[in-house]
């Protein structure tokens, strides 16, 4: 099959693990006989400087028209980059922001998985980490107070901001839906988070989760409020299969979740919506601090087109290779800096695709 892929490389260390990407998804295109054809998409600071906004219309129409999305990071060092003297609304993550919504990317899936291997760089106990865990958090992402309205004002002489937080029963319904489904396919386990105790939404939120909980039996489903969930992810992490959340709980929870991992340079992420049309990208940020120097660990954004191979394209073998070539180059003892032990090798971006790439 031949698919048409937007890489959207962006910036700081986005180019060099985007290219990692490319290369083990052209050696699953050889092995399997398939095609992937990349087109490049400007966004974030990169697309600023070219043309003054973060995503133009055309860099959202070759994204919407491409079978998926592929996406290295975006964004600058925000106390130095000139991109953050602009307003706002065209500093380069409003890029982000838009091609979520213009896609229609409501669900976010962020896996938090502990790697045996890396045991070692979990900042957790040894009796908190056990076997190890593996939960994915589902966070709604384009709804919430990330696009409810918002302005700044001075009244009788006194600066005022507000941001609101709007959700409607049919934005719940929907994520909600893909946490149970998400949740059917793995340990039949959802815990919905929210502040119930405090906001309109999250009142709402339960009611309807609790609706589309009766779609499904099998699924044991319990809410837990978000300050809660905080403290419970470093306490019991394993206690967590599926964790489903509004847009900036999500976002809170998910980076703890992928600390409490220790490595957050191995950790994936999809953004889908409605279609099979979804968008990949890597779970860290775009470090623009070691850009260009081959350290950064290209493996998240492997294991993202992996998620792209699996979710998009229902190529599930392909993706399981990806994961097992992943697994063998760390079972090797292969690492790049950032996931660096004792006795282990020391790799760069480059090696360590091309190490992944080989053993496809
Ligand atoms: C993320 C990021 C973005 C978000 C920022 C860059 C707007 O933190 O993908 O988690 O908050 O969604
Ligand atoms: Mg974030």
């Amino acid at each position: 099959m031949n698919y048409n892929v937007a890489v959207i490389p962006g910036d700081g260390i986005g180019p060099e693990i985007v290219r990692e990407a490319c290369k083990v998804l052209d050696k699953i295109g050889v092995k399997y006989g398939h095609e992937f054809k990349y087109t490049e998409v400007l966004m974030g600071g990169v697309s600023i400087d070219a043309t003054g906004v973060p995503l133009t219309e055309e860099a959202l129409a070759t994204a919407k028209a491409s079978d998926s999305v592929l996406l290295g990071a975006v964004g600058g060092n925000v106390g130095q980059s000139n991109w953050y003297k602009l307003p706002p609304n065209l500093r380069p993550e409003a890029g982000l922001l838009a091609i979520r919504k213009g896609l229609g990317l409501f669900c976010n899936l962020r896996p938090a998985v502990l790697f045996s291997q890396l045991k070692g760089a979990c900042p957790l106990k040894d009796e908190i980490i056990g076997d190890g865990f593996d939960f994915v958090v589902v966070r709604e992402l384009t709804g919430g107070v990330y696009f409810g309205e918002r302005k700044t004002v001075t009244e009788n002489g006194i600066r005022k901001a507000v941001d609101t937080m709007p959700y409607d029963e049919n934005e719940i319904r929907r994520i909600a839906r893909w946490a149970f489904e998400v949740a059917m396919k793995r340990g039949k386990r959802v815990v919905s988070v929210d502040k119930a105790n405090v906001l309109d939404t999250s009142r709402l939120w339960r009611q309807v989760v609790k609706e589309v909980a009766r779609e499904y039996p099998e699924v044991e489903v319990s809410d837990m409020l978000v300050d809660n969930c905080a403290m419970q992810m470093v306490r019991d992490p394993k206690q967590f299969d599926v964790v489903l959340t509004e847009n900036m709980f999500g976002d809170i929870l998910s980076d703890e979740a992928s600390m409490v991992t220790g490595s957050i340079g191995m950790l994936a992420s999809a953004s889908l919506g409605e279609t099979k049309l979804g968008l990949y990208e890597p779970s860290h940020g775009s470090a623009p601090d070691i850009a260009g120097q081959n350290k950064a660990n290209p493996i998240a954004t492997i294991l993202s087109a992996a998620m792209m191979l699996r979710y998009s394209f229902d190529l599930l073998d392909e993706a399981d290779r990806i994961e097992a070539a992943v697994k063998q180059v760390l079972d090797e003892g292969y690492r790049t800096v950032d996931i660096m032990s004792e006795g282990c090798t020391l790799v760069g971006t480059k090696e360590m695709g091309d190490l992944i790439a080989e053993r496809i």
